[in-house]
């Protein structure tokens, strides 16, 4: 069956007139009912795990903007939650997670179990897709996610953001026979998580990989390629169909051997990549994703203007999603993503 929703259709690898978007973070703190529906769930977290909380998030920047996709709202890092690792988002600090420092520690991690936490964020799902269809929403797919293995186990490792991501390095190039196993729990503990949120309605599927540019070719094939590729696989073993998104930030040139080797759909671009290069290399392959800086969202105006008119010129003549080339910036005055979705409706080369 052909699909019909613009968003999907572009996934499917048509080229529409109406050029498909919607914005990594769309849901989040630029938006103040956001803001206020966070204050009065006291936290992050007790939104991510309460359907009615996420589900509104969710619906938050459709109502204003209507963008072609909503995007599940959660976090990567619920997936080492519902494994068994603490996990607390600390105002103002962003993650910090107890280390999973070496073989050993991997004991604490539980498989089997990750649905008695997850659950909530599957019931998040089927209220989201019923909430599009009562407010009339019914051309808007909803996305689902996930983290790639490398960049979950990289906050895993490092409990929480890190710099030079020293101690994860240390660990796969060090020893790689025992980090492959943390790996290979993330492997499957995220297929199931993934396969989960497909029957529960998602209609897409994005894999982060935000920390996918600090490796080396040989690393990035090893822990970004290899994993990705068994994931998207498994996935497809049981939805042959699901359209997968996946976004290797920051991996430059070897981008192409990520959208040749994993099996994936769709390729998402981070903003440094080079319009051009994408076109000839990827574009050619499959549908692309992106890649406006946030920052020039953040500035709005005429540099906004310029630049989005820049990437529509350069991708739209084939399969393209307008996005970011990485999340909203809490800063962002709501008024410069309107000025964004308005520049992408009213394109015409
Ligand atoms: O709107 C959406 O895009 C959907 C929801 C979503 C969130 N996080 C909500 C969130 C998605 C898809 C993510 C993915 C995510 N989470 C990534 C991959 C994308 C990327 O940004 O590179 C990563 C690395 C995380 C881990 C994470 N979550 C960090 C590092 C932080 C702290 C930094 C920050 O921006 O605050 C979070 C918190 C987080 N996740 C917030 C939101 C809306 C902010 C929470 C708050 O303070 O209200």
């Amino acid at each position: 069956m052909q699909p019909k929703k613009p968003f999907l259709k572009v996934l499917n690898n048509q080229t529409e007139n109406h050029i498909p978007c919607w914005f990594m973070r769309q849901a989040g703190r630029y938006l103040p009912e956001y803001r206020a529906l966070r204050e009065e769930a006291g936290g992050f977290l007790n939104m991510v795990y309460n359907p009615e909380n996420a589900s509104e998030i969710t619906l938050q920047p459709i109502r204003r903007f209507k963008m072609d996709a909503a995007i599940l709202f959660s976090d990567i890092l619920v997936v080492p939650q519902a494994l068994g690792q603490k996990l607390e988002f600390l105002a103002g600090e962003g993650p910090k997670l107890n280390k999973v420092s070496n073989e050993k520690d991997l004991k604490i991690l539980d498989v089997k179990n990750i649905d008695n936490i997850l659950s909530p964020v599957y019931e998040t799902i089927k209220l989201t897709r019923q909430k599009l269809t009562d407010e009339g929403f019914d051309q808007t797919a909803l996305i689902g996610f996930a983290g790639s293995p490398w960049t979950v186990a990289t906050y895993m490792v490092e409990g929480g953001g890190s710099k030079t991501y020293e101690n994860v390095k240390s660990w796969a190039y060090g020893n790689p026979e025992t980090f492959q196993k943390l790996i290979d729990i993330l492997v499957s503990s995220t297929t199931h998580y993934l396969i989960k949120q497909i029957e529960a309605g998602v209609e897409a599927i994005q894999l982060f990989d935000s920390w996918s540019g600090v490796l080396d070719e040989d690393n990035f094939n090893k822990w970004v390629i290899v994993p990705t590729a068994q994931i998207v696989a498994n996935v497809r073993e049981k939805y042959p169909n699901i359209p997968i998104i996946g976004f290797p930030r920051g991996a430059g040139t070897m981008s192409k051997n990520y959208a040749e080797k994993t099996g994936i759909t769709v390729i998402g671009l981070d903003f440094t990549m080079p319009l051009d290069w994408a076109r000839d290399n990827l574009q050619n392959i499959m549908p692309v994703q992106g890649n406006l800086d946030p920052v020039t969202l953040l500035t709005g105006g005429e540099a906004l203007k310029t630049a989005a008119i820049h990437i529509l010129d350069s991708l739209s003549d084939k399969p393209f999603v307008f996005n970011l080339g990485h999340g909203v910036i809490k800063e962002t005055p709501p008024e410069h993503v309107e000025q964004l979705v308005n520049i992408i409706r009213n394109y015409k080369k």
